[in-house]
């Protein structure tokens, strides 16, 4: 937890001195996030103080507010039941800042949450139920074989598909992209955590659950129809017109692991049937740009948590977290001076 966003700003701009000098610190499989950093940029051009990855989002605000149960579970602030405020950005992945909002791939909520001692907590999510690589060096991979090459200056397909055959953990998530068109509205879409995270109460008891954000707007993806007639920027207009009708909301509810579930691997969906509790809905109140908006210098590193709420040992969760960092203190420092 930490007062404001010094922390990351400082673990960024160290990344980035580290990247001059070294290939980069090591992480569980010694993949460098100054690399992945580095491939992203190659791969989607550089787009001075944007994201270098899911650089399209629109940022919104609110409260978050606990249910009683839910201190039964963990001691975290965030979950003290008074309402706390909420930062949110949604976002599409990716490192374009024109991506089409009808593209097949992930769409983002990260949530910042601004606690009563002055401390943060994060959370980073995504649509999609399972994630599609298991570790920081298959993420790299991903990246390298989507590189564009240089003969044709598009990726190569066979690239592609050779990374897709050594890596059939990425079906689950392709899978789901391809059997459902993108989300209509960053407001009809649930948020998963994908990871699993240790919630642990005042007694010190400890309970592995995995979350989603279920949207009390029900789930709704574009029709076939709107998928080709909807023009590329729709999704900020839509969430723009959504909350002037109200707030919007959605349910958290964890799902609690059983033994022998896997607790470090995010491609791998558990079991269905497990228990699952409502702890908490989040209100958002308000919609604005990203630009300039309060979400655009912040890092939502999903490894910034408050006591109660802890990492589980996926190396991709760990991972994430040094990645963000060097993207962070990257479109710090190329911002354009306004
Ligand atoms: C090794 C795996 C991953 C890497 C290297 C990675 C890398 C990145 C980077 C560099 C950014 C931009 C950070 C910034 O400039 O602030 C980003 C944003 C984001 N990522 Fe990941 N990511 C990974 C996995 C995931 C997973 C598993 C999720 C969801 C559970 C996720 C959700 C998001 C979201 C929602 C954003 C946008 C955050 C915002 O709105 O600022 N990512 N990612």
């Amino acid at each position: 937890m930490h007062k404001n966003d010094s922390r990351p700003l400082l673990a960024a701009l160290s990344l980035a001195t580290l990247s001059v000098t070294a290939a980069g610190p090591v992480f569980a499989d010694e993949t460098s996030p100054v690399a992945v950093v580095d491939t992203m940029e190659k791969n989607f051009g550089v787009h001075p103080g944007q994201r270098r990855n899911h650089t399209k989002g629109v940022c919104a605000a609110g409260t978050f507010t606990a249910t009683q149960d839910a201190r039964q579970l963990t001691r975290s602030p965030v979950f003290s039941g008074k309402p706390v405020p909420v930062v949110a950005r949604f976002s599409i992945a990716g490192g374009r800042p024109n991506m089409p909002d009808t593209a097949r791939n992930p769409r983002g909520m990260a949530l910042r949450f601004s606690l009563p001692d002055g401390g943060e907590h994060m959370m980073a999510m995504l649509h999609t139920p399972v994630f599609g690589v298991a570790t920081p060096a298959a993420f790299l991979e991903n990246l390298q074989a989507a590189s564009p090459d240089p003969a044709t200056g598009k990726p190569d397909p066979e690239k592609q598909k050779a990374f897709a055959a050594a890596h059939p953990e990425t079906k689950g998530q392709a899978d789901f992209l391809k059997a459902n068109n993108p989300p209509a509205s960053y407001a009809s879409t649930p948020y998963y955590s994908l990871h699993a995270f240790r919630f642990e109460n005042r007694a010190k008891q400890v309970r592995y659950v995995r979350w989603q954000f279920v949207p009390q707007d029900g789930t709704r993806f574009l029709d076939d129809a709107a998928l080709t007639g909807t023009p590329p920027d729709f999704l900020e207009a839509a969430l723009k017109s959504r909350i002037a009708q109200g707030p919007i909301r959605w349910d958290m509810v964890v799902t609690f692991a059983e033994a022998g579930d896997t607790l470090t691997d995010p491609t791998v969906p558990w079991p269905e049937g497990r228990k699952q509790q409502r702890i908490g809905t989040l209100e958002l109140k308000s919609v604005s740009a990203q630009a300039g908006g309060d979400c655009e210098k912040v890092n939502f590193d999903p490894m910034v948590m408050s006591d109660g709420v802890a990492a589980s040992d996926d190396p991709v969760l760990r991972f994430r977290s040094a990645a963000y960092a060097v993207s962070f203190g990257r479109r710090l420092s190329d911002a354009p001076a306004k």
